[in-house]
């Protein structure tokens, strides 16, 4: 699969949400950070707004919910239209369940680990999952440095989804930018969440492009697309 840029709203003007995702037209996802002030300590937005979200652009949405008790509130982006709905493993307490109940409800299911969850007690549940979302910053806030320490943990996963012959994706999420985005798809990452390295930009709708050449070129030279 060819590497995609889902940009983070995070980072984008709340007020002004439709002509935001206008701005990053081509980009492939738009990425939607649910936080709850529990599971992280900051508070951004919820269902109704995804709900208007969804009518307000054709991009599909890519739902991070960094909440409390996904198992109740998850499947509810799924019924709003979300493309993608992802929880995080650490807040999940049946993540097969939830896994297969978001996939019955048409969203692609997606895990996603803090910095300092391994990836190894995870294995057997990939074949569950259409994706593993990295964090790469400890979650919680736009605008961090990126976490180099997380590079081997990717590729670790990299190797464990070719081990098993999945097809499914692996997101990086925080501290993506031009500096560091080429890093992450040479380790094994193939969509790419980016913030402020794509709002904080002149032209967001370019910063997309530039950022997916980058990731193209990175990945064409990377060690593991050989096992493709
Ligand atoms: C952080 C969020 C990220 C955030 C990334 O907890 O999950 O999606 O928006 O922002 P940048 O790209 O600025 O690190
Ligand atoms: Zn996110």
């Amino acid at each position: 699969m060819s590497p995609q840029i889902s940009p983070s709203i995070l980072s984008a003007d709340f007020a002004r949400l439709a002509e935001e995702a206008e701005a990053v037209r081509g980009a492939d996802w738009l990425h939607v950070d649910v936080m709850d002030n529990h599971f992280v300590p900051n508070l951004t937005l919820g269902l109704p707004v995804v709900e208007s979200l969804r009518k307000a652009t054709d991009i599909p949405l890519d739902c991070h919910l960094m909440i409390e008790d996904p198992d109740r509130w998850a499947p509810q982006y799924a019924e709003a239209g979300a493309g993608s709905v992802t929880f995080h493993v650490e807040a999940a307490a049946a993540p097969v369940r939830l896994a297969r109940e978001l996939r019955s409800l048409g969203a692609r299911a997606s895990m996603a680990l803090k910095p300092a969850t391994p990836i190894e007690p995870y294995e057997d549940l990939l074949p569950e999952l259409d994706m593993v979302l990295l964090m790469t910053v400890e979650p919680g806030f736009g605008g961090q440095s990126f976490l180099d320490i997380t590079l081997p943990k990717i590729r670790r996963t990299r190797r464990l989804i070719d081990r098993h012959g999945l097809r499914l994706w692996l997101q990086v999420d925080g501290g993506v930018s031009a500096t560091t985005i080429e890093r992450c798809a040479e380790a094994g990452a193939d969509v790419f969440v980016a913030g402020s390295a794509v709002y904080g930009a002149d032209d967001p709708a370019a910063a997309v492009q530039a950022l997916r050449e980058q990731a193209e070129r990175a990945t064409a030279a990377a060690p593991w697309v050989d096992q493709h």
